[in-house]
């Protein structure tokens, strides 16, 4: 038996740093996005081995116990005392250390998928909770819906039917570490986006309200590392785009679409600036 369940990237049309938890973590309100850029997530059960055997297309993927796919496989087989063996294949798609949460939804998408292969029937905010356990973003994932998430990740309240937008992605050459990036925080010194308001604009579909609301309190922080971002973003503004904005904690710009058209054009003309762009849609 084998089973397939889709990982969409995400984007943070709004990510605000609250401030810094005695954990180490930072509290976080944010507005997140899925988008149809995904990676597949196979499942398959290995007769007469415990093992959880891991394989990808891709030579960026760990094949090992750092993996989140490999973690959350881990996490249930502990959880539920399950014995029996599983190979994760990997389809790899979104690109690694983007912003994207490509790991963290991998990850999300093996809870689900084992979820159906050892027919456990937890509901999606079990699996939730599970997932707080290998990474901040996986809870999100598990929803995989537009939502607004609090604390450091776990707290997830999806909104419902937001409006669909397109998007279009630019990924620079070079990735990003998150932890670096939160090291370099400061909090008196990095702009607080209107998350309340944001949210408002998601929810009543108000495109002009959106993009007054878009922000993320860590793009200076990678910015200021990364001064390519800078002009990528330049590039989006002068190419038509209305609102640009980076995602998580980068390096990956994205722009804001409400005409496939205009996205199309952005698109075309980006693409000759930076290797890896894509047009995709807000799921
Ligand atoms: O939870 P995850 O392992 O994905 O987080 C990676 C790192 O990002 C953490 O070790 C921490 O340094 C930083 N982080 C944070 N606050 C969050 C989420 C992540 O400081 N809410």
């Amino acid at each position: 038996m084998e089973i397939t369940e889709k990982a969409p990237a995400k984007i943070n049309l709004g990510l605000d740093v609250i401030g810094k938890r005695s954990d180490g973590y930072h509290e976080l309100d944010m507005i997140m996005t899925s988008i149809d850029l995904a990676d597949r997530i196979t499942v398959r059960e290995l007769k007469n081995e415990h093992v959880i055997r891991l394989q990808s297309n891709s030579s960026f993927v760990p094949l090992n116990k750092k993996n989140h796919a490999y973690k959350a496989a881990m996490v249930l087989k502990k959880t539920f005392g399950i014995k029996t063996g599983v190979e994760i294949y990997i389809d790899k798609k979104t690109p690694v250390a983007a912003g994207l949460a490509g790991g963290s939804s991998d990850a999300a998408a093996t809870l689900r998928a084992l979820n159906q292969l050892w027919q456990l029937n937890l509901t999606t905010p079990e699996l939730a909770k599970l997932g707080e356990q290998i990474g901040s973003d996986v809870p999100y994932c598990v929803y995989g819906q537009t939502a607004r998430v609090t604390g450091r990740g776990e707290h997830v309240r999806p909104i419902e039917n937001p409006k669909k937008f397109w998007v279009v992605l630019v990924k620079p050459s070079f990735g990003v570490s998150t932890p670096e990036i939160f090291r370099h925080v400061k909090l008196d010194q990095i702009p607080h986006p209107n998350i309340d308001a944001l949210e408002q604009a998601v929810v009543t579909s108000d495109f002009n309200a959106l993009l007054d609301n878009l922000g993320n309190s860590l793009e200076a922080v990678t910015l200021a590392k990364h001064p390519l971002i800078s002009k990528i973003k330049e590039r989006l503004l002068a190419s038509g785009a209305d609102g640009v904005l980076m995602s998580g904690s980068g390096p990956t710009v994205f722009a804001l679409c409400q005409q496939e058209k205009k996205a199309q054009r952005i698109c075309n003309s980006i693409k000759g600036f930076c290797d890896e762009v894509y047009l995709v849609r807000m799921l």
